[in-house]
């Protein structure tokens, strides 16, 4: 609950400024008192009576509206929160706010505040990956401003990636958590996530398919219900959630060392989709053609990061393991869930039919000492966030 809790909600101006009105309706359910602001061009997408309404407030608006500054100034309207979300954050605002421009309402307050802040950015997919906006992105990240989202899909321009504003439920998980202690304060969780890299010789490697999505989907969904996250993770396309403590570990062996070092731990999941074998005669030297035919590589087994973590005399009192199949999923996965003797397994089929591997959903079944629970098809995020409040459950 957030009962008492004052949120100053700045209202960026795009297409998703009409998610902000059920943000502050499920704000308010949740006892938060909502005041928000528009930013001029906000105005062009959700009309500031709705947003009133909605939060039952007086809007703000005007950096010069003199009514306002006798009855509350901005220095105070901005100080009177215990957290600024700027939802949705535009290309723009994230500008403005990078490089301390206080040229409205919004940005002023911004500046002049003292309370930590959040963003929901959400534009185009080209905005998002602009190096300018990366780099604003890096700016806002090291002010210590806290991001959440954006999410990959369809957007409303037609596109497709990165950039759309995250689901109002991940939103309200967050603030939940900025403001309050989470079910998982105070507990450490280790995750791994991402392929490994098993190198053949120093330019050539042997890789999955896997983008890192759903581990770092979980990273944040752990970090959101307030766990301290170690984020150990192999060469991933997708980048590491922000507040985890990352450790990079390109090969199976190295994540193997990493996971051993970050326990002792509460809960272990292991999303990584590890290499089983390494390249035992692995080249120093770049392998030529022609220096006696074909190459012939000889492969020695990995280390089971999971199975040993089951094992481990510092054993986590949870320990999840993933099991990726072709076929026979659940009666694959039970029967790996039996031989790592870890206490959950997630299964999916990553068959090249279901999309799964390098998609952005998931469909999974978790299996347990009870049984075996078949949950929709979700988006990645919506399947870390299910896991972590059953994380949570467990260890509570
Ligand atoms: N795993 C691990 N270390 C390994 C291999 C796998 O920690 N060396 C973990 C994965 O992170 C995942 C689980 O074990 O949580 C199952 O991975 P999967 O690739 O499905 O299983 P394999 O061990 O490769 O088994 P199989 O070859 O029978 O599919």
């Amino acid at each position: 609950m957030l009962t008492g809790q004052r949120i100053l909600l700045i209202i960026g101006g795009g297409i998703a400024a009409f998610r902000a009105l059920e943000l502050i309706r499920r704000l308010r359910d949740r006892g938060a008192t909502v005041t928000p602001v528009l930013t001029a061009a906000a105005e062009e997408f959700v009309t500031p009576l709705s947003v009133s309404a909605l939060a039952a407030s007086k809007i703000y608006r005007d950096l010069f509206d003199l009514t306002d500054e006798a009855e509350m100034g901005h220095i105070e309207l901005s100080r009177s929160a215990d957290l600024i979300v700027v939802a949705p954050a535009t290309a723009n605002l994230m500008a403005r706010m990078a490089s301390g421009i206080a040229d409205d309402l919004a940005t002023t307050l911004l500046l002049a505040t003292d309370t930590p802040v959040m963003i929901a950015p959400a534009m185009n997919v080209r905005m998002w990956e602009h190096v300018a906006t990366r780099r604003n992105l890096a700016t806002l990240i090291a002010d210590g401003v806290t991001v959440i989202g954006p999410e990959e899909g369809a957007m409303a321009c037609g596109e497709y990636g990165p950039g759309r504003l995250s689901e109002v439920s991940q939103i309200i998980d967050a603030i939940t958590a900025r403001l309050t202690d989470g079910p998982l304060t105070g507990r450490h969780v280790v995750v791994t996530s991402g392929p490994t890299h098993e190198p053949i010789d120093p330019v050539r490697y042997i890789a999955n398919r896997s983008s890192g999505a759903q581990g770092a989907a979980i990273g944040a969904a752990l970090r959101d219900l307030g766990a301290r996250v170690t984020f150990v993770t192999g060469p991933a396309e997708v980048a590491p959630p922000d507040g985890v403590a990352v450790v990079r570990a390109d090969t199976a062996r190295a994540m193997f060392d990493a996971v051993r070092a970050a326990l002792p731990a509460d809960a272990a999941v292991m999303a990584a989709a590890v290499a089983d074998w390494h390249v035992e005669n692995a080249g120093a030297q770049k392998i030529k053609k022609g220096d006696g035919g074909l190459p012939s590589l000889t492969f020695a087994e990995n280390p089971d990061i999971l199975a040993w973590v089951s094992g481990a005399e510092a054993r986590p009192p949870l320990v999840v393991g993933f099991a990726a199949e072709t076929e026979d999923v659940i009666a694959h996965a039970t029967a790996k869930r039996a031989r790592k003797g870890c206490d959950w397994i997630l299964a999916n089929d990553v068959s090249p039919g279901s999309g799964i591997m390098g998609g952005s959903e998931n469909a999974v079944t978790l299996i347990t000492a009870e049984g075996a629970e078949t949950w929709p098809r979700l988006s990645k995020q919506e399947t870390a966030r299910r896991l972590a409040r059953r994380i949570a459950d467990h260890l509570a």
